[in-house]
């Protein structure tokens, strides 16, 4: 379908909160690319999940067998940004992304994520407009579309997500820079390749993973929609 190296990204969001870093390891173990870790703050969403110190304690598990590193991949959502944002960073984070309708200076926002270490992401509910990426996107590594409202797992895909991640695409390809186009919310094996093909390259995956028994057998079957 593409050159492009895809990423599967499965959003902890949906493992078994009591035994959190087996979890992160067996989806390691099953081919995870990254790990995304939903970040709700029961204000900007209603719900409430985790903060800097399970990030910071989970960090030691994001590794593969050979030792090498797997990236945190933290998507915020909170208001305000910065000084979460700040947290995450020292907690070991490695991409952090958040909302631009969630921090009052988006520009400010994106410096500081950088300023700390980590590559910053910019991530669009489904109702948002790309707009502010004509004046960010030489200072972002990537961007978030949202395929569904934020705050919950186990919801159904929204189609206009796809005409969004096409019009990032374009976005992204006329700035020649090296940015992620990452996905979330109702991805599964039977749409994956469908969101590719609108430009994604990076793709979350919460309940579509964590919620059958073989993790392996849910991310080999994903790839095998990406190759076709
Ligand atoms: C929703 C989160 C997602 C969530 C996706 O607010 O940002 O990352 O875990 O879950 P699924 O894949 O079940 O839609
Ligand atoms: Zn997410």
């Amino acid at each position: 379908m593409s050159t492009r190296t895809f990423r599967i990204a499965p959003s902890i969001l949906s493992a078994d909160f009591a035994r959190l870093g087996e979890e992160v390891r067996n989806v390691i173990a099953a081919g995870a690319d990254w790990i995304h870790f939903d970040v709700m703050d029961n204000h900007y969403v209603p719900n409430l999940t985790f903060g800097p110190m399970i990030c910071s304690a989970l960090k030691p598990h994001a590794k593969k067998a050979d030792g090498s590193a797997v990236p945190i991949d933290v998507h915020l959502m909170v208001q305000p940004v910065d000084a979460l944002a700040e947290s995450f960073a020292k907690a070991g984070a490695d991409y952090i992304s958040f909302h631009p309708d969630a921090s009052t200076h988006v520009h400010r926002s994106v410096q500081a994520i950088k300023a700390a270490g980590c590559k910053a992401g910019l991530t669009f509910n489904p109702a948002a407009s790309l707009d502010v990426l004509d004046w960010v996107i030489d200072d972002i590594d990537l961007v978030l579309i949202m395929s569904v409202n934020p705050g919950f797992g186990g919801q159904g895909f929204i189609d206009s997500a796809l005409r969004k991640i096409e019009q990032a695409r374009k976005r992204i390809d006329a700035s020649g820079r090296d940015i992620r186009l990452e996905v979330d919310g109702g991805i599964k094996t039977d749409n994956i390749a469908r969101v590719a093909a609108a430009g994604a390259d990076t793709f979350v995956a919460g309940s579509a993973i964590f919620g059958k028994p073989d993790y392996r057998g849910v991310i080999d079957g994903m790839r095998a929609q990406l190759r076709g």
